[in-house]
């Protein structure tokens, strides 16, 4: 039970395993929970709601936190997720914000609550998202996830017995900018994206095998550097994988910058090759619950 005036709420960080961009758009994508989270602690207080230190100097925070808890809070943020990197950092603060509310009035809050409430804050952040981060960061686990007229359709898939390797491109992608770039080139890239769909499709069925798995990411990796959401420096990334025995390789979440992600039977060797060339990265056991 919180102390009167204060409560405090975590979440988790994720991945996408497959099918960003596209399941802004109906299609379906396959995210994995991450053993990082964020923490938010909540204190009333008079007046406007602020945000303690330390935080990134984005002016969009300060409206996204008082889209979730409204005014005369301070708000203490303390997370392990890097902020831009496609690892969900904004979602995890909404959904962390929104339990610290919940466990404030002295409740906890529901499935429906935590992510209509989430969406809220995500909007201010990603104008047009299609609520995938912040399921995972409220469920964990890996998910199937489809955006439906009636809202998510979530199925929890069995979580698979390898482990990732994460490099870093060491710069961060804008979600709102890119969501947004795909949908200036609509409808041309329509087709891409049902492409990625069909193979979101494809995965499920491989979820448990490196080497047929490994090859789709790579796919994917392609069909989102020809919808435009690469980099040359992600695309470097995904080859330097590649030759380092990966059995596949894409960026994870909006692009721009951000993670790449690279599957094999040796995480650990791709990450040692990306730090000789310079590039930090960690290996990740997918399908952590917060
Ligand atoms: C960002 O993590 C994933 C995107 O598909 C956007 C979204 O689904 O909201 C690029």
């Amino acid at each position: 039970m919180a102390e009167p005036g204060h409560g405090a709420g975590s979440a988790g960080g994720k991945l996408i395993l497959c099918g960003e961009h596209a399941v802004v758009y109906g299609h379906p994508a396959i995210a994995l929970g991450v053993d990082r989270t964020t923490t938010v602690h909540l204190r009333r207080v008079d007046g406007p709601t602020r945000v303690t230190e330390p935080h990134p100097d984005d002016p969009r925070l300060l409206r996204a936190v008082r889209a979730v808890v409204g005014d005369g809070w301070e708000v203490t943020i303390r997370s392990e997720l890097p902020i831009g990197r496609g690892m969900g950092s904004s979602a995890a603060l909404a959904v962390a914000l929104v339990r610290a509310l919940a466990a404030a009035e002295g409740r906890a809050a529901g499935e429906h609550e935590v992510h209509g409430r989430a969406f809220a804050c995500e909007r201010v952040f990603h104008g047009n998202p299609s609520g995938i981060d912040h399921a995972v960061a409220a469920r964990g686990g890996v998910v199937w996830y489809r955006k439906t007229p009636d809202g998510p359709a979530l199925t929890d898939l069995p979580v698979p017995d390898w482990s990732l390797a994460v490099l870093d491109s060491g710069s961060a992608g804008n979600t709102a900018d890119l969501v947004a770039s795909v949908a200036a080139r609509m409808p041309s890239v329509a087709p891409l994206l049902d492409r990625i769909g069909a193979l979101v499709a494809r995965a499920r069925d491989a979820l448990s095998d490196v080497d047929t798995l490994g090859p789709m990411l790579t796919e994917n990796h392609r069909l989102l550097a020809e919808i435009g959401v690469s980099t040359p420096g992600l695309d470097r990334l995904v080859g330097l994988a590649l030759s380092a025995g990966a059995t596949g390789a894409k960026l994870a979440g909006a692009g721009g910058g951000g993670v790449v992600i690279a599957l094999g039977r040796d995480p650990s060797r791709v990450v040692d090759e990306a730090s000789r060339h310079g590039v930090a990265g960690f290996v990740c056991r997918p399908g952590a619950r917060p």
